[in-house]
C-alpha cells in the first residue's frame, strides 16, 4: 500500500501539525442577556448556566473572562413589560438599558468588542422585530426606527451594531444614518441569512420576546432556501456590512460554507439559543460529554467557514481552551 492516510494520525503532535481547521478564544463572541437591577443574576430556565445579568454582574463576568482571551460581547436586553408598546418606544432611550450596559461595559473595558442588537422585538408589546399595522410587519416605517437605535447605540459606544430584524434595506439605511451624524468608525454586523428557526424558542423565553400573534416568516427566512442566502449576503454588502451573519449555525452549515465562499468580509455564525439547549439538557441526563460535544461543534462551525462565532458556551469554552 503506497497510500496510508492513517501515519498522518499516529500521535497527537503529528495530529497538531496536520489539523486544517483551530478554535481559539479569538474566534468567540458572548451573547449575554441583561436586566435592570443590582446584583441580579437570573437563571434561565431553558438555558442552564445563563443568566439574565443586572450590569455590575456582567462587568463582573468581564472581568473574569478578559484574562482567559474574551474578546467582544453581545447584547441582549430584557425589557419589563410595562416598558413595552407597540411602538418600541424604549429602543430609543438614550439612558435605557442598553445604552446604560454599553457605556459601563466601554468604560471600564475600552478594549472589549461591543455588539448591540437592532431589532424592536424586545421593547415591542406585539413580540415582533419591526412595527406592526393591521396584522402586518410593516418595513419602511421599520427600518426608520431601527436607524434611530442604532444611532442611540452608536452614541452610547458600541463598536458595531447587529440588525437582527430581517427588514428590506435596514443596512443601507442604517449606515448612511450613522455616517450623518458622524459615526463613520461604527460597524454594521449584518444578520443577513436569519432563518424562521425552531431553534430561537430559549432565547425568547429569555427575552420574554415572542411573537404575540403569528410568526416572523414574512421576514426571516425560508429554512429550506440557500440560494436566497447569497442574495441577502450580496444585498447587505452593496448596502454597506462590513461582516455578515449566518443564523442559526449547526442547521446550516452548508449556507455558512456557500457565504464564506461567495463574498469576501468576514462571515459570523450564530451558535443558537436551541443548539445550547440541546447539549444542556443531554449532558444533563448523562448522555453526551459536554466538553468534546461543544469543541467539535465549535470546531465544525469554523470548518464550514465562520469567521466568528456567537455562542453562549464562549465561558466554558474559555476555560477548556486555556487549560
Ligand atoms: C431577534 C433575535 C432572536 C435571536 C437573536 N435576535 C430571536 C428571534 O428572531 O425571534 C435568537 C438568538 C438565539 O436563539 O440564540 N431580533
Amino acid at each position: 500500500m503506497k497510500q496510508r492516510p492513517r501515519r498522518n494520525r499516529k500521535t497527537e503532535f503529528l495530529r497538531s501539525l496536520v489539523r486544517e481547521t483551530s478554535l481559539t478564544a479569538n474566534d468567540l463572541v458572548w451573547p449575554v442577556f441583561v436586566r435592570e437591577g443590582e446584583g441580579v443574576r437570573q437563571p434561565i430556565t431553558s438555558l442552564p448556566d445563563c443568566y439574565r445579568l443586572s450590569t455590575d454582574e456582567l462587568l463582573h463576568d468581564v472581568e473574569k473572562l478578559l484574562p482567559l482571551g474574551l474578546k467582544a460581547v453581545a447584547l441582549f436586553p430584557q425589557i419589563p413589560d410595562k416598558q413595552k408598546d407597540s411602538l418600541a418606544k424604549e429602543s430609543l432611550n438614550e439612558s435605557g438599558l442598553i445604552p446604560n450596559t454599553v457605556r459601563a461595559l466601554k468604560r471600564q473595558f475600552p478594549e472589549l468588542v461591543v455588539i448591540t442588537d437592532v431589532a424592536l422585538d424586545p421593547y415591542s408589546s406585539e413580540g415582533h422585530d419591526g412595527l406592526v399595522h393591521e396584522g402586518q410587519v410593516l418595513n419602511d416605517e421599520t427600518v426608520a426606527v431601527l436607524a434611530q437605535q442604532a444611532l442611540v447605540q452608536a452614541r452610547a459606544g458600541a463598536d458595531f451594531v447587529a440588525p437582527s430584524d430581517m427588514m428590506d434595506g435596514r443596512v443601507g439605511a442604517i449606515r448612511l444614518f450613522l455616517d450623518e451624524a458622524g459615526f463613520q468608525n461604527v460597524g454594521i454586523l449584518a444578520y443577513s441569512a436569519k432563518y424562521a428557526s425552531a431553534f430561537y424558542d430559549p432565547f425568547r423565553d429569555a427575552l420574554d420576546s415572542a411573537p404575540k400573534n403569528g410568526d416572523k416568516k414574512t421576514y426571516q427566512m425560508d429554512p429550506m432556501n440557500a440560494r436566497e442566502a447569497l442574495r441577502e449576503a450580496r444585498l447587505d454588502i452593496e448596502e454597506g456590512a462590513d461582516i455578515l451573519m449566518v443564523k442559526p449555525a449547526l442547521a446550516y452549515l452548508d449556507i455558512i460554507q456557500k457565504v464564506r465562499e461567495n463574498s469576501d468580509i468576514p462571515v459570523a455564525a450564530y451558535n443558537v439559543s436551541g443548539e445550547y439547549a440541546m447539549i444542556k439538557a443531554a449532558v444533563k441526563n448523562g448522555w453526551l460529554n459536554e466538553r468534546k460535544t461543544v469543541l467539535e461543534i465549535l470546531g465544525s462551525i469554523r470548518r464550514a467557514g465562520a469567521d466568528m462565532i456567537f455562542s453562549y458556551h464562549t465561558p466554558d469554552v474559555l476555560k477548556w481552551l486555556k487549560d
